[in-house]
């Protein structure tokens, strides 16, 4: 059996969640192995057969960081059976939850030196109490005008937990 890398690159944790919970259905948990992009930069991914990244997204960007790795890591992970995810709020939408669909991948598809071959999108979190004041108010607005929750003292989370499982199923299917 072979050994797969998950790294996730999130700033609220959210992606990490939806990272563990992949790794939860492959075939052996004790395979795989979930780090953060700032642990990724220091190991040798060369020991890994699979790859898989996830990254959240923030006032309409993934991170510099994210793209610093890819182009750093481009031809790894061009050979590579590789893998990445999205994770967003605009994807809670039915009209913006696929790879085609969905503006931050077409984005991220355009300016990425990376063409995976397993690409997913996922609808992440808003959780207004842990923010700090400037982006919970940012956060809100957005809401608003989306036509999404916007009561400051809540939670809300969007991820479709059946998609997420599909989508790990068939990536440990060949594992
Ligand atoms: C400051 C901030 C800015 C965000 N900007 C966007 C955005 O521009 N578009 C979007 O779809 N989601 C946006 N989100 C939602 C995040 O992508 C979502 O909360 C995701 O679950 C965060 O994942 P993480 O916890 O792994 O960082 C934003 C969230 C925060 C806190």
């Amino acid at each position: 059996m072979s050994s797969s890398l998950i790294i996730y690159a999130s700033t609220d944790g959210h992606t990490k969640t939806i990272s563990e919970y992949i790794a939860n259905f492959s075939r052996d948990r004790n395979l795989v192995k979930v780090i953060s992009l700032s642990e990724a930069e220091k190991i040798d991914l060369y020991k890994f057969d699979k790859i898989i990244i996830g990254a959240s997204i923030r006032y309409g960007k993934h991170s510099k960081e994210l793209y610093r790795f890819i182009e750093l890591n481009k031809n790894f992970l061009n050979e590579k059976d590789s893998t990445f995810f999205s994770v967003n709020v605009v994807a809670r939408k039915s009209e913006k939850n696929t790879p085609d669909t969905n503006p931050y991948i077409k984005k991220f598809l355009k300016i990425s030196k990376w063409l995976p071959k397993k690409i997913g999108v996922f609808a992440g979190k808003v959780d207004y109490p842990k923010y700090r004041f400037f982006d919970k108010h940012i956060i809100r607005l957005i809401m608003f005008i989306t036509k999404g929750p916007t009561d400051v003292s809540k939670s809300y989370e969007f991820t479709d937990w059946t998609k997420v499982e599909v989508f790990a199923k068939e990536l440990w299917l060949k594992s």
